[in-house]
Formats: C-alpha cells, structure tokens, sequence
C-alpha cells in the first residue's frame, strides 16, 4: 500500500491538477479507502469499484443489472470483512472510535447476504423470461450480429454508425427488450439485427466474472461476430488476445481454446483507421494480406471511411454456405412459407394440386446452413 511519502504526493498532484477523484489501479480495504480520502480531501474509488460503476452504467438488461447489484453487494461484504477482521487483529474485537463494533457489521453482513438472496432469486426469474425472450428473437426473421471488442475500441460509435441513419419500425419491438439492439440494413439479406455488447477489460477482478459474462452471453446467440480493435492502440495485440480468451471462455472455439475453429464466424474489425499515418496503413496492409485465412475490414467508424466494406463482408458471411432447397409446403403452412421468403432468397415459386386436393407449393429457394437447421427446427 502507500507510504505516508506516496500519499504526500497523491494530495499534491489532487491540488495541482485540481482532481474530484482519485482512482487507485489496485484494490484498497476500506480502511485505507477511507484513509486516502481523510488524506486528500477527495472522493477515492478503486478499480472493482470503477469496473462495478461502468457495469452499471452500461447494464442495459435486467439480468445484466442484477449481476452487476450482486457484485457490488459482494464487493461490499468482502470490504466489511476485511475491515472487520483488521479491527479485531488490532483492537481486539472492540468497537474502533464510535464505528461498527462486531454486532453492527453482523448486522450488516446478515442484510446484505439477504438482499442477495433476493437477488438471485429475481435472477433466476429474469433468466426464464429472457429465455422466453431469446427464443422469441429466434424466431425473428432476421440474423444477429453481435459487436464485441476491448473497452474503448468504438464499439458504439459503430453501431450508432451502421445503424443511426435509418431507424425501423421493427426496432421497437427490441428496443423494449434490450436498448442495444438495433435493426441494420444489409445489401444483400435484407436486415440483420446489431446487438452492442460491454467493453472488455483486461484482470477483471473474479467476483465481476458473472456480470460480465451475463451481459456477453448474447454473443453464443449471434449469427455473426463482429469484433471491433482498436487498431491505432499501442496495445492492439495483447486486447486482440485478452478478448479472444474470453470469447473462448463462452465456448465460441470448438476446441476449446483459441486455436480451434470458431464455431460462429468471427469478422476482425481494424478499426480507427483514420488516425494512421500513411506507412503504418501500407504496414498494416501487408499484414492483412498476409492473413489471408481470416477476414478482417480495416474502417474508421468516426469518418464511415470502409463502413460499407464490412456490411458487405457481413453479408457475404450470412449467406457464405447458402446452397438451393427445394421444398413441396401446404398452402395453408404460412409460417414456414413467411420464413423461406425472410430468411431465404426465394428463387422460383409454383403452385401444385396436392394429393389430397389440398393446393400446395413448390418452393425454391437459397438458404444458409444455419437458416435451414432453423428451418428444420420449425
Ligand atoms: P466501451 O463503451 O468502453 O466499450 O467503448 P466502445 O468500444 O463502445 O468505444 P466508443 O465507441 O465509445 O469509442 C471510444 C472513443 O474512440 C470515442 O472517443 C470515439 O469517438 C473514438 N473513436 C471510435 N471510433 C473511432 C474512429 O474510427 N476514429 C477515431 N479517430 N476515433 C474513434
């Protein structure tokens, strides 16, 4: 921890630099918390606790915001504990200036293990209803694509990209489900639906595993990932690792670590390209057509210099394995005859009399792999 000197120079560069908030890059007990902010006058958080505050801010669904209330109440328990046994080992269990004594802080610990009790009881009950939910989407006549990427890498500001110009109808029937996702219009599939996923970041504290994993879970459900670097960062690498670990975590590898095939295609967004000098984009460009095995789009969503490029790509990923089915259906079966016609690319149509004089169709019809299991499935 600091030293009296260390902290010296934290309150001198909080005068100099006219600071509101110190935070620490490493977690503090909440005795030496409270001491830091006795020492400098200012508010002091430390990383859990700025990892815990922009999970909040971003939690956009229900699950999502009671993984992150459930990781704060545990991060609170962990503190008091902490603070609790330091008290005991230097005063002997006895109350410290007025503060909690043991009774209080049994207290304490006693309503938070019970409030999040609460809490996993509501999570289960989210967890049916977003099944529910999910399975609704399933049924969406269109395919999800899913942004992902290190925090920071413009994840938003692409999706608010590709998606702010032309704003649908449809999208209100997710928006109440989940803010982050949004109708996008491609050349050739007709629409997808982009879904905006949280910033990864590196040496995420263990008790924040769960929210953060709860708010990623929607990518197992994607069509197609769209992985978004920053590619301008000094760092570009060592995120490209960290993020593919987790997304391995989620299982997306069919063997279970990174050097698998990935079982949903991933596409490799280089993205800031504007800020590159012109060497480093010819450096890069090298590297890329070397790559050649991997599909990478470099863009900038800031100018929409490449935007183009990747909705292209995405649509040549979702019809990829597209091959020509036919299918003899009932009339009256308009469920499935509404989904070749969303889903597919209906090449030619023909009204037939069936066998029991019902009148039936033959359809043709231009389908992914993935469509056509959904197809089976209905
Ligand atoms: P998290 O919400 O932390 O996960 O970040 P994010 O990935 O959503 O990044 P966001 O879209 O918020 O962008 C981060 C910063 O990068 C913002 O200041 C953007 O304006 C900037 N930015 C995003 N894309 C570009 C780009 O193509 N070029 C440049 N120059 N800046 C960009």
């Amino acid at each position: 921890m600091f030293g009296e000197g260390q902290v010296q120079q934290i309150a001198t560069a909080c005068e100099q630099n006219e600071a509101e908030l110190v935070i620490v890059d490493g977690s503090l007990s909440a005795i030496q918390q409270r001491n830091l902010e006795e020492k400098t006058g200012r508010k002091v958080i430390d990383r859990t606790g700025l990892i815990l505050e922009i999970f909040g801010e971003r939690a956009a669904t229900a699950e999502g915001r009671l993984q992150v209330e459930l990781a704060h109440l545990d991060y609170q328990a962990g503190r008091l504990v902490r603070s609790w046994t330091h008290l005991e080992r230097q005063r002997g269990g006895f109350g410290f200036l007025g503060g909690p004594g043991e009774t209080q802080i049994e207290a304490d610990r006693r309503m938070i293990r019970d409030r999040m009790a609460r809490i996993r009881r509501e999570l289960e009950q989210v967890r049916r209803t977003r099944g529910l939910h999910r399975d609704r989407r399933e049924k969406a006549p269109w395919p999800v694509v899913a942004l992902v990427g290190y925090t920071n890498a413009g994840k938003s500001t692409l999706f608010n990209r590709l998606t702010g110009a032309d704003v649908m109808a449809e999208d209100l029937l997710f928006a109440t489900l989940d803010p982050t996702m949004r109708a996008v219009r491609l050349p050739g599939v007709d629409k997808a639906i982009l879904s905006d996923t949280v910033g990864f970041i590196s040496d995420l504290p263990t008790q924040l595993v769960a929210a953060f994993r709860a708010t990623l879970e929607e990518v197992t459900a994607a069509d197609v990932i769209v992985h978004v670097r920053d590619i301008a960062n000094p760092d570009s690498d060592q995120q490209k690792k960290q993020v593919i670990e987790v997304l391995a975590g989620l299982g997306l590898f069919a063997e279970e670590d990174e050097g698998g095939e990935p079982l949903i295609p991933i596409i490799e967004v280089w993205n800031k390209w504007d800020l590159l000098s012109p060497s480093r984009r010819a450096e890069l460009a090298e590297a890329k057509a070397a790559r050649s095995d991997e599909t990478i789009v470099s863009l900038s969503a800031l100018t929409g210099e490449g935007c183009d490029q990747l909705l292209e790509t995405v649509d040549q990923m979702l019809t990829a394995d597209a091959r020509v089915c036919t299918f003899v259906l009932p009339m009256s079966d308009g469920q499935r005859i509404a989904f070749l016609h969303a889903r597919g690319e209906v090449l030619s149509e023909e009204t037939l009399e069936g066998e029991s004089g019902e009148p039936e169709l033959r359809i043709a019809v231009r389908l992914s792999e993935r469509e056509l299991g959904r197809f089976s499935a209905l």
